[in-house]
């Protein structure tokens, strides 16, 4: 069953219901101030940092879920109803909330009246505007009084969910006008406030959520509301909120605007205060009257779409397959871009005070939204390439705010290093910029001790190379890509962390090895040979192709198992992935990256590897982790073996890594083979069973469980995932076949022979090119001619321009 449909020329999903299978979201900013808002407007907002500066309140965990928000209530006359239907729960006739780019607009009506409540953070403001429209659709007048509501997090929203002894006797507000300001903590170290502003007169307000809502009442028939009348309350300690009243009057036919916004402001020390223990309101006051008329408020709307025009309208793909269409040409590169500025911070699944910025996750970001915006893609590469150590390991994650390597974690994530150099291949491909390889990047973020960001990529394979098994792959360390397979592990307790624990009575850690990272060191080194390469480092390049070489053998003497790749060896020596054993036969990562990596591929065992992925572990659903899953723990597995089988790393469906066999099926030349694995988990595919999938049908989740899981074919962990750069890059470059290279754009695609043709429209460095590829012959693979402005050329690369629109027509 569906929930809603895409309205694609708006670039809007439009959800006609509000009770949707799990609370379907988006994401508002995309420069420094970010919120979470999702279909009833539940969610919170923060500063650049989401457990540090934490604007807004939120409840994980709540019963019902997601019962906190920017709530706006409307009493009109007994009845007392939200646009989008909570907390109150009120029945409404109409309802709507369509998420657009950056932007959501929920509509409710009841009794004759409409208010949209519309929700975007504008560009250059740190802060959110919710406009509320309310329009009398009666032919009655109408008097009703609006009520607003925010509840303020006291910013470190770890602190704030944990140490209430504290916390219920520091909240401070101050209140001037329209406008009520959140001031915890400004009286000692912050210097930092957030604010809560109407554009219009109040006729009440209040700042303390026990006043307004009532200790027994909560949000749902809020004290205050009920009354319909603001208590005039001013927090102090407990927990302080933000809540306007206004009265209107309406008449038949009109519409009132009232435009609210949340926002955060950050003062130096010396211009804190403009008089003992009063705030410099000055900043909070300018911002405000930045969004004071509708006119504004609209300009700025506009300004965003544009903003966002501009970065999805570098690649926008013209088929007669709709779904695919709004999966390339919106859906998919939006979640790129959101997932790299989110990271895996915030969302309903990512509590915002887990994990900063993780390596690994952030490099394999790049491969998703490079082409998006290049410049943060640069600045990005540098920030994690400075939390890389003098050997070429890595920082597993660091923190968005001080930019440093996170030591609760630490490294020996070792397949950490080579995400550098393939993050890295896809911005100079994309940029042409090799200037960034001689900028100089501390070690482990410390200014005395650099690098030129080549001499990180040259640590990163070395870091592989120097750390080697008894069989001459990589040893695995913590964790490769599959941060849940923790061969050193050995955790008897259930308080020791998977990831980071090291039993001391356990095995040596240079004896487990990964053929995953054996498989991307073969599949990502070939990259940086090319950068040395072009760089005129001939020996380098030479240095780097023999260990390339070796590895390909290791993989071929000591890393296949018959039928497919094996996963890896154990602590013990032992296989993992290997037939020999009752669980865990087969993994798809190895058989991913292996064929990726151009292994087996004379010999037939990348065929037989896909065929054995095809036999074993596809489903209708996708590719599952592994088979047959593990039915009882393991200690010389880790946490892998903890899970219940078929959810997460336990034979889950991961649809990050489901395009790595796609990948690899274009590898072989099956292009229909590539693209019915790309139906299987592309989240518009899937719309008309939103029941079953329970995740937003416009973005991809980390996982939907598996075929041993009772609740086969669901999804969990929608939006911040490493799938959304992994679909977008296969389905981009390798099926639809427009890749950047260092040296221009290639054109090689692989796609379903049935196909007959499309067009590609990319920007790509100074020039744009309008690709059109015809397919008449039922190829699914196979440049058979190109003309470029209706010149004939030689190969598959497209020469480079310096300005202009170009024709190409690609014939297979
Ligand atoms: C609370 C805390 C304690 C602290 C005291 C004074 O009682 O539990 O740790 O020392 O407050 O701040
Ligand atoms: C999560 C992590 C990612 C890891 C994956 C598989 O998505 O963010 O780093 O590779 O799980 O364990």
């Amino acid at each position: 069953m569906r929930y809603g449909y895409f309205d694609d020329a708006a670039r809007e999903y439009v959800i006609t219901t509000p009770e949707t299978p799990y609370p379907w979201i988006n994401y508002l900013g995309s420069e420094r101030f970010f919120g979470i808002i999702s279909n009833t407007a539940g969610g919170y907002c923060f500063y650049r940092d989401a457990r540090l500066r934490r604007v807004l309140r939120y409840r994980y965990n709540n019963i019902p879920a997601d019962s906190n928000g920017r709530y706006f209530y409307i009493k009109d006359g007994e009845d007392i109803w939200n646009p989008g239907y909570k907390p109150s729960r009120t029945p409404l006739d109409f309802y709507e909330c369509r998420h657009g780019m950056g932007y959501t607009r929920i509509t409710g009506s009841k009794n004759g009246l409409r208010a949209e409540q519309l929700a975007f953070v504008p560009l250059g403001l740190n802060a959110e505007v919710h406009q509320l429209r309310l329009t009398n659709e009666s032919q009655q007048e109408k008097a009703i009084s609006l009520f607003s509501y925010a509840e303020f997090c006291l910013w470190n929203a770890q602190d704030d969910m944990l140490n209430f002894q504290r916390n219920f006797n520091t909240g401070e507000v101050e209140v001037e006008g329209s406008v009520i300001y959140h001031k915890t903590e400004y009286r000692e170290r912050r210097n930092h406030y957030a604010f809560f502003s109407v554009n219009s007169p109040v006729d009440g307000f209040d700042t303390d959520l026990e006043s307004f809502a009532g200790l027994y009442e909560g949000l749902q028939k809020p004290a205050a509301v009920t009354a319909g009348k603001s208590r005039g309350s001013m927090a102090s300690g407990w927990q302080p909120i933000g809540s306007h009243q206004i009265d209107l009057k309406l008449a038949p036919g009109e519409t009132r605007a009232c435009t609210f916004m949340i926002g955060y402001v950050e003062l130096p020390e010396e211009e804190k205060f403009s008089s003992p223990g009063i705030i410099n309101k000055t900043p909070a006051l300018s911002m405000i009257s930045a969004m004071q008329t509708d006119g504004q408020v609209l300009k700025a709307l506009d300004d965003l779409k544009a903003y966002w025009s501009g970065l999805l309208n570098t690649y926008s793909l013209s088929c007669g397959d709709e779904k695919l269409t709004r999966m390339v040409n919106i859906w998919n590169p939006y979640q790129c871009m959101i997932t790299f500025n989110m990271s895996r911070s915030a969302s309903l699944f990512e509590s915002g005070i887990g994990r900063g910025l993780g390596f690994r996750d952030s490099s394999q970001d790049l491969l998703g939204f490079v082409h998006q915006a290049p410049d943060r893609a640069r600045e990005r590469i540098l920030d994690i390439a400075a939390t890389q150590f003098r050997d070429g390991g890595c920082y597993h994650q660091f923190q968005p705010l001080t930019k440093k390597g996170n030591n609760e974690i630490g490294g020996g994530f070792n397949d950490d290093p080579l995400w550098l150099i393939a993050g890295t291949a896809a911005y100079l491909k994309e940029t042409g910029d090799f200037e960034i390889l001689d900028e100089q990047v501390p070690y482990d973020t410390n200014p005395a001790d650099t690098g030129t960001l080549m001499e990180h990529l040259e640590a990163s394979f070395d870091h592989v190379i120097s750390n080697k098994g008894p069989h001459g792959l990589p040893l695995i360390g913590r964790a490769d890509w599959n941060d849940c397979l923790n061969l050193n592990c050995y955790s008897k307790h259930p308080d020791e962390s998977f990831q980071t624990y090291e039993n001391p009575e356990g095995p040596d850690p240079r004896v487990a090895e990964s053929v995953l990272i054996a498989g991307m060191m073969v599949a990502i080194g070939p990259d940086l040979a090319a950068i040395q390469s072009l760089r005129g480092e001939t020996e380098a390049a030479q240095y780097t192709r023999e260990h390339i070489a070796l590895m390909r053998q290791a993989v071929l003497d000591h890393g296949w198992d018959g039928d497919w790749f094996l996963r890896a060896y154990d602590a013990a020596g032992r296989k993992i992935g290997s037939h020999e054993d009752t669980e865990g036969q087969i993994f798809i990562e190895s058989q991913g990256f292996c064929v990726m990596a151009g292994i087996g591929l004379e010999d037939g065992k990348a065929a037989k590897a896909l065929q054995s992925v095809a036999s074993r572990l596809e489903t209708e659903h996708g590719i599952v982790l592994h088979q047959p899953a593990y039915q009882s723990y393991r200690l010389n597995l880790g946490e892998i073996s903890s899970y219940p089988p078929g959810y997460k790393e336990n034979a889950g469906i991961f649809c990050h890594n489901n395009p790595w066999i796609m990948a690899a099926e274009t590898m072989l030349g099956h292009g229909d083979r590539a693209f019915s694995l790309y139906k299987k988990t592309a989240p518009a595919f899937r719309e008309d069973m939103s029941d079953l999938h329970k995740m937003e049908p416009y973005v991809y989740a980390q996982m939907i469980a598996g075929k041993d899981a009772p609740r086969f074919g669901q999804a969990k962990n929608s939006w911040l995932t490493g799938a959304a750069a992994w679909n977008y890059y296969v389905i981009t470059q390798n099926i639809l076949g427009v890749k950047p290279d260092y040296m221009g754009l290639r054109i090689d695609p692989c796609i379903p022979e049935d196909w007959r043709e499309y067009t590609v429209r990319r920007a790509f460095r100074k020039a744009v090119y309008n690709i059109h590829v015809s397919n008449e012959t039922r190829a699914c693979r196979g440049v058979k001619s190109i003309t470029v402005d209706g010149q004939r050329i030689e190969g598959t690369l497209l020469p480079l321009f310096n300005d202009g629109e170009h024709r190409v027509e690609v014939v297979l």
